[in-house]
């Protein structure tokens, strides 16, 4: 039965605020997350049609909870060693280091602060060492990892490929997809798509589907949230946007913004004045992603609208901008390298 359609609702059980609305428990009417068979069950069998999974599951508690879940699969199919790019985020050396994985590292070259994806090569050389790869694509700056050439690695191993898509979730339309090419993927719905802060998926194929499950009851939540489960479900099936995606494209060649894959990351250089910059924007209500002292970036989703792209446009064609920094240390953003 549809919330709207129920009259009174009187709640005798949690969350403790008893106030009705979309946030609910498991009612007899909503399903449960844990062992869905309702609108649980249709919704991710949904989101895995859409994302070409045999399974899909939601998570509550963003792609960390997917990361774990994948690695987790992987170690119960008896890996002990995991090879990874040495920038990975850091709930990859989490999950490695609770679970007691291994990481091989691959090795990653520094340009202007911003660390490359790695090479076909790099990645090869690690895997030999490993018995499961995981990359992330695309990254934090638009750059998708090689990933055909490592599910060729992958296969000619034997070794399972899993993907950190937290950055990649609107591109399920494209055959760039990272989950085309990986065993288990992480979708990070709430970054690139109009779900909730913490809505993810994470998905499998084949024989991990059930490897996986296994970790997702492991490192989920056992209370869901309803609003981002619903969210969740309305971001993987919410259209294509192509108007703004050639926007972006087209911007990006007439704002000299940084040459990279992904429509949705427009990293524009502004070297020593990118704190001058971010300042100046701020002050006309145009809040950028992150400035890690080199550049700019600008994250956008299909909600984006062409007139707000056309307005940081305008703005930034008055900014100066500086030197890039090329000995820049990479991992200047993520505040939470600094805990590693
Ligand atoms: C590459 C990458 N992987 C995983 C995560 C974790 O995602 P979440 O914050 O949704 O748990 C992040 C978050 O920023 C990320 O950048």
């Amino acid at each position: 039965m549809l919330l709207s359609q129920k009259g009174e609702h009187i709640s005798f059980h949690t969350p403790g605020h008893k106030r009705a609305g979309a946030d609910i428990t498991e009612l007899s009417y909503s399903d449960n997350l844990y062992a869905p068979r309702g609108v649980l069950a249709r919704a991710e069998e949904d989101a895995a049609g859409i994302l070409g999974a045999a399974r899909s599951f939601f998570l509550t508690d963003g792609s960390t909870a997917g990361v774990f879940s994948m690695i987790f699969a992987v170690k119960a199919a008896g890996a002990k060693k995991i090879a990874a790019p040495v920038f990975s985020h850091p709930s990859v050396f989490h999950a490695c280091e609770a679970m007691g994985m291994e990481i091989v590292s691959i090795g990653q070259r520094v340009r202007c602060g911003i660390a490359m994806q790695p090479q076909k090569e790099e990645i090869a050389s690690a895997l030999k060492e490993a018995d499961a790869l995981l990359l992330t694509s695309p990254d934090y700056y638009g750059f998708f990892a090689p990933m055909a050439a490592a599910r060729e690695l992958c296969d000619g191993e034997h070794k399972p490929l899993l993907l950190d898509g937290a950055h990649g979730s609107h591109l399920h339309f494209c055959t760039e997809y990272g989950g085309k090419f990986a065993d288990m993927w992480v979708d990070g719905v709430h970054k690139s798509l109009p779900a909730m802060t913490q809505g993810a998926v994470v998905s499998a194929n084949g024989k991990w589907a059930e490897h996986l499950l296994r970790g997702v009851r492991t490192f989920r939540t056992t209370s869901p949230s309803y609003p981002i489960m619903a969210s969740v479900e309305y971001a993987v099936k919410y259209p294509r946007n192509e108007a703004i995606e050639e926007a972006s494209e087209a911007f990006k060649r007439r704002h000299g913004c940084l040459k990279n894959d992904d429509w949705s990351k427009i990293v524009v250089a502004f070297g020593e004045k990118s704190g001058a910059a971010q300042a100046a924007l701020e002050a006309q209500g145009v809040f950028p992603e992150f400035n890690d002292g080199n550049y700019l970036m600008f994250y956008l989703s299909p909600c984006t609208k062409g007139e707000e792209l056309e307005k940081l446009g305008s703005l930034l064609e008055k900014l100066p901008r500086g030197e890039v920094r090329e000995d820049a240390q990479a991992g200047g953003i993520p505040i939470y390298r600094e805990g590693l």
